[in-house]
C-alpha cells in the first residue's frame, strides 16, 4: 500500500505537488494520470525518496522508502525509460537490479515471464 497524505512539493513559487492525498492498494493496477506539468513525476520522486517533501508525507507499507533496510525487495520503479542502458538486455537490466537489491536470480525470470518478455529477454533493449 502506498499512502500519500497532504503531499506537497514547492520549487520556489511553483507548487509542483499541492496537498496530494491518495492510497494505492496492493493487488490492483493503478493509473496515475494528469496533463503535462501536473506533478506526476515529482510525486513519484517523492514516493521514492529522490526528493524531499516540502509538506506532508508518503509511505510504502507504512514506512518511507528511505527508512527501508532493503527497499528493492518491496519497490520497483522506472521513472525514466531512457535511463536504461540501450546495450543491455532486459535480462541483464533486471539482473543488476536483483543483485544490487539482494533478490534471488529466479525473480528475474519470474518477472520477465509475468510481463511476457521471456522470448526477447536476451535482446539489447536499444
Ligand atoms: N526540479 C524542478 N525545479 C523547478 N520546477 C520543477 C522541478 N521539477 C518539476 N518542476 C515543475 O513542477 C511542475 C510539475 O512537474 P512534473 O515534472 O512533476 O510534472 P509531470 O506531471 O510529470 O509532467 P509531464 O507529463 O510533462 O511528465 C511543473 O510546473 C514543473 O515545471
Ligand atoms: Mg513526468
Amino acid at each position: 500500500m502506498i499512502t500519500a497524505t497532504g503531499l506537497t512539493k514547492r520549487y520556489g513559487s511553483t507548487a509542483a505537488v499541492d496537498h496530494l492525498t491518495f492510497e494505492v492498494k496492493p493487488g490492483i493496477v493503478t493509473g496515475f494520470l494528469g496533463p503535462n506539468g501536473a506533478g506526476k513525476t515529482t510525486s513519484m520522486r517523492l514516493i521514492l525518496g529522490l526528493d524531499a517533501a516540502t509538506e506532508g508525507s508518503v509511505t510504502i507499507n507504512g514506512q518511507s522508502y528511505r527508512d527501508k533496510k532493503a527497499p528493492m525487495q518491496e519497490v520497483g520503479a522506472l521513472i525514466d525509460p531512457s535511463a536504461v542502458h540501450g546495450g543491455r538486455s532486459a535480462y541483464h537490466h533486471l539482473l543488476w537490479q536483483a543483485q544490487a537489491g539482494s533478490l534471488p536470480r529466479q525473480r528475474v525470470d519470474d518477472v520477465l515471464d509475468m510481463v511476457g518478455l521471456t522470448e526477447v529477454a536476451g535482446k539489447k533493449v536499444g
